[in-house]
Order: C-alpha cells, then structure tokens, then sequence
C-alpha cells in the first residue's frame, strides 16, 4: 500500500482493509505494552485543517509521535491556501517537504485536487461527502466487539452525510449489512450508493435506506448515529432539527436492535438530539472505544502508506 491516497474507504481492496485492521490490531497491543513500534523514524506529517477536530488532530498527531515520526498542524487559515494559493501548487510544494498530507476540508474535490498534484500519499482527514479514517476505525471496532463481521448488520439513524457515506463503503467492503433510517430528502447521494452497491454485490453486503428508524433498528448488531447538522451546515441547524426529530438514538429504538448490539457515535455529540444522554452512557456505547481506535487504526494506516 506504500504511497497509496485514501480518499475514500472505496479506493482500497477488501485485503486491504484486513490489512489495517490487523496491523492496527498488533500497533494497539504493542502500544498498551509498551513496546517499541517506530515504523515511522523521521517522518513527517502535513495536517492542513480547514474544519475543527478534537480526535483527528490529536490521534493523528499523537500517532506520528508513536511512531517515530513527526506531525505538522497547519490551520488553513494561516497557509497561504487560505489567501487563495492553489491547492495543486500547495500540494506539491508539501510534497518536497513531508512524506504524507492529511486534510480536513470542505469540498471533497479539493481533496481530489490536492491527491493529484502530490507525490506523497494523501489521507483524507474528513470532507463533506467522506470520513474514511473513522469509519475504518468504527468497523474495526465492530470487529473487535462483535467478531467476524460478515452478515452484520449496523443501523445508522440520521443524516445522510460524510459518516453515513464512508459507513455505506466499509460495509459494503467488508460483508455487513446497513440500513440507514433518514428523513426524506436527507438520503446519501446516488452516485455513493451506486459505489458502494458495486462492493456489496462482491461481498453479499446488503445496502437500504428507509424512512423508518424502528424498522431499521430492528436486530441489529450495531446502532449508529451521528449529528443531525454537520460542520459548515450550522445555518441549517433549526430546519434539521425539525427534520430529524424522530430518529433519535434513545432506549426505546434500542430495544428493537439485537440485545448485546454496541452503540456507536463518531462523536462530537449532541445530546437530546440524535442521541441520548442514558443511552450515549449507557453499557451497550462503545463510542469511547472508537475514539481511542482512531489512534490505532490511523497508526496502522501511516505506516501502511508511509512506511517501507
Ligand atoms: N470524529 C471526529 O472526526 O472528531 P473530530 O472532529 O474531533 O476530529
Ligand atoms: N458529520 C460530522 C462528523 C464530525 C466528525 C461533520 O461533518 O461535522
């Protein structure tokens, strides 16, 4: 995989998304053990943010660190990038300087543009139509709780946006089921579906969207959600909070998934919003736990791509 992008979890194989989750496996144990894993000696990490991150910008940095290797946050704001120096100049004078781009942006494209024109792999750190980076970590973490993962089946209640999308993808790739529950209008894009629809026919993976989030819950392995406004739709969020009002996360919806299914949210949350207060705290969240993965899993996915 060594200077591959990922852009979009749809870019890698089945073999390689196996190959993440067992290298980001051994990093996590090595990592809680204490022992030595610098796949990354002298590396450098470009971090250009355009949007806020918690979990990104530390797991990244903080793995580039355990690895060895060195991180750099650039707010976009400060780079000439935000005074309007083009995006395929920027991307290949980062290239003379790091050996990998991460980006959090606006404009899918812009990412697209920016993988272009470099010549060391770019990563995809969240943009309006992906989340690839979080959604590989969220399946690993079903991995890790649930076991095999083919025939799954993981409910996303809420927004047709980013996560819903690169969630459509992963499990396309990998063998599991997703319904996701949105209010009309709020669907994922056909052209994601259609992307995904091609994987899941490989993979046996079963793809629906409905409008009811009672039927999508319905024996589930995993229930999923994530905010009903997305960052950069913060002047929508009174219409979508009237339009999502009944795809609420809660302890009644829970009850129709399976007994033992995990709860999941990429987080930052809202609660009394798409979830609940008891519920996000309550023992069948693991959303900690897919926080903490993002770490692991962008580690093994830096050295997959970076290393040699
Ligand atoms: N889940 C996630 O990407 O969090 P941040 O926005 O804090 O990076
Ligand atoms: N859908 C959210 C995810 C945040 C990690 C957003 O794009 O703001």
């Amino acid at each position: 995989m060594k200077g591959k992008h990922l852009l979009s979890v749809h870019d890698l194989s089945q073999a390689e998304v196996n190959r993440i989750f067992a290298l980001a496996k051994t990093l996590k144990n090595k990592q809680r053990q204490g022992e030595e894993h610098q796949l990354l000696k002298g590396k450098t990490l470009a971090m250009i943010f355009q949007k806020a991150s918690t979990r990104t910008r530390v797991s990244f940095e903080v793995g580039m660190w355990q690895l060895g290797g060195k991180a750099l946050f650039l707010n976009a704001g400060d780079l000439q990038l935000g005074r309007g120096e083009p995006v395929k100049d920027t991307a290949r004078v980062l290239s003379r300087y790091v050996d990998g781009i991460m980006i959090r942006t606006f404009a899918h494209d812009e990412v697209v543009e920016l993988a272009r024109y470099a010549t060391v792999p770019v990563i995809n750190g969240l943009t309006d139509l992906y989340h690839p980076c979080q959604a590989l970590t969220d399946i690993f973490t079903a991995w890790e709780f649930k076991g095999e993962l083919q025939g799954k089946k993981l409910a996303y209640i809420g927004d047709g946006n980013n996560m819903a999308n690169a969630l459509l993808e992963t499990c396309a790739k990998v063998g599991m089921h997703m319904t996701v529950a949105t209010p009309p209008g709020y669907e994922p894009p056909a052209a994601v579906l259609a992307e995904a629809g091609n994987d899941a026919r490989f993979t046996g993976s079963r793809l629906e969207i409905v409008a009811d989030p009672f039927a999508a819950a319905q024996d589930a392995d995993i229930l999923y959600t994530d905010v009903w406004a997305s960052m950069g739709q913060e002047k929508e969020q009174v219409a979508r909070r009237a339009a999502f009002a009944g795809y609420q996360v809660n302890s009644e919806l829970l009850k129709v998934a399976k007994p033992d299914a995990i709860v999941m949210h990429c987080l930052p949350a809202h609660r009394g919003e798409e979830i609940t207060d008891e519920v996000m705290e309550g023992s069948q969240s693991v959303v900690f736990d897919q926080a903490e993965n993002r770490l692991h899993v962008q580690k093994a996915i830096l050295a997959l791509l970076l290393g040699n």
